[in-house]
């Protein structure tokens, strides 16, 4: 069973094929130099580059798992200018390339339909109403959420488990019982984890995404601490998180000039609030493992702390911590195939 992932959520455009679990192709093309140019993701300029990006990667994954076949093909060009009326970039070039090539050998399209940004993840949606409209394939709508967490090859032996969620747009703390079953504990309050490092790596002066200059940096940090940044709530007895008192400290420090050593202190004080939760909750719901997912999983320092804890811990390939399309063709596995029309975006879509 052959299955096209598309993901648009957030400032990275996504299209993977997987045949039954191994991986075929999984092409991502990231808006990241655009963004930097702003120091963070414009939801509208977001979506303009899907719409210019879709259809170039879409070739390319189809290519690398050897699903393109050029063939002169009739299209219902109206019926698709009206599944992209919102996509005006992508209508002409998603007509040429039905017209070009043929119907690929696959049965489902999966497609991110939440959460994340609200325009970004319609081009993705509406990109693939279209083909499945074209090809006659049904469409399996995933959440973003799971599909990080699945990007693991999650064991029933290890359940219950206490899932990591940590991202740019998410930091969740989630009771996993079962497949399927999933409680909430906690998450955060405003900034997430990410957008944490985002934003402090901009304060000080660094290129966006904040999360890898801001690890490169920590590591280059040697000597004696001087800096002290606050934890906030690290010993609250929710599981709740907070990151904005973080930014602000970072932004009022008088010693903001040490960049390596601010770093350095930023990187720790976020790793200590997320492993000291993550401990309390596998203590309190004898969790069998940790699943951890989402863009900052791409630190090492948290790998490594992560793998320190004494039960088994799940954590995803270093280059599949990020948003890609693989991982939404994976979630798929587990989801509902659905006629293209009955699909939506629900971009505050919960995991519960
Ligand atoms: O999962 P993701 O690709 O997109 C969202 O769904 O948000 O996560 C992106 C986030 C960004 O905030 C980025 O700074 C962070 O992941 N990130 C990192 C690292 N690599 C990416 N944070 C810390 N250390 C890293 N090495
Ligand atoms: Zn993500």
């Amino acid at each position: 069973m052959k299955i096209l992932g598309i993901e648009t959520s957030c400032d990275d455009t996504g299209v993977a094929v997987i045949d039954d679990s191994k991986p075929l192709s999984n092409v991502v093309s990231s808006q990241a130099k655009l963004h930097a140019k702003y120091g963070g993701v414009y939801p509208s300029l977001a979506k303009r580059e899907h719409q210019k990006n879709l259809v170039f990667v879409l070739i390319k994954a189809l290519k690398k798992a050897g699903l393109l076949k050029k063939q002169k093909t009739l299209v219902d060009e109206k019926t698709i200018q009206n599944i992209l009326v919102r996509e005006p970039e992508l209508s002409k070039g998603t007509i040429r390339f039905l017209e070009e090539y043929r119907k690929p050998a696959l049965s489902a399209i999966a497609v991110t339909i939440g959460p994340g940004l609200e325009p970004c993840l319609w081009a993705g949606v509406n990109f693939a109403k279209a083909l499945a409209f074209a090809w006659n394939l049904p469409i399996i709508p995933v959440n973003h959420i799971k599909a990080h967490l699945f990007s693991n090859n999650i064991k029933k032996n290890d359940l219950p488990a206490v899932c990591l969620i940590v991202s740019g747009g998410h930091t969740q703390l989630i009771l996993m019982k079962s497949f399927g079953e999933y409680r909430i504990l906690g998450e955060t309050r405003d900034d997430a984890a990410g957008e944490c490092f985002d934003k402090t790596a901009r304060i000080l002066g660094l290129k966006y995404p904040g999360g890898p200059e801001i690890s490169k940096l920590a590591g280059l940090f040697k000597g004696k601490k001087t800096i002290s940044l606050p934890r906030p709530m690290i010993n609250s007895k929710d599981y709740d998180f907070s990151f904005s008192g973080l930014k602000t400290a970072v932004l009022y420090h008088p010693a903001k000039d040490k960049v390596k050593e601010m770093a350095h202190e930023i990187q720790e004080a976020i790793i200590d609030v997320l492993i000291k939760k993550t401990e309390k909750a596998v203590k309190e719901f004898s969790a069998k493992s940790i699943v951890a997912g989402g863009g900052v999983t791409a630190n090492r320092e948290l790998r490594k702390r992560l793998k320190r804890q004494k039960v088994k811990v799940y954590l995803p390939d270093i280059k599949l911590s990020t948003d890609n399309a693989l991982m939404i063709a994976e979630a798929a596995r587990y989801g509902t195939k659905k006629n293209w029309e009955d699909i939506e975006v629900k971009a505050n879509l919960r995991i519960e």
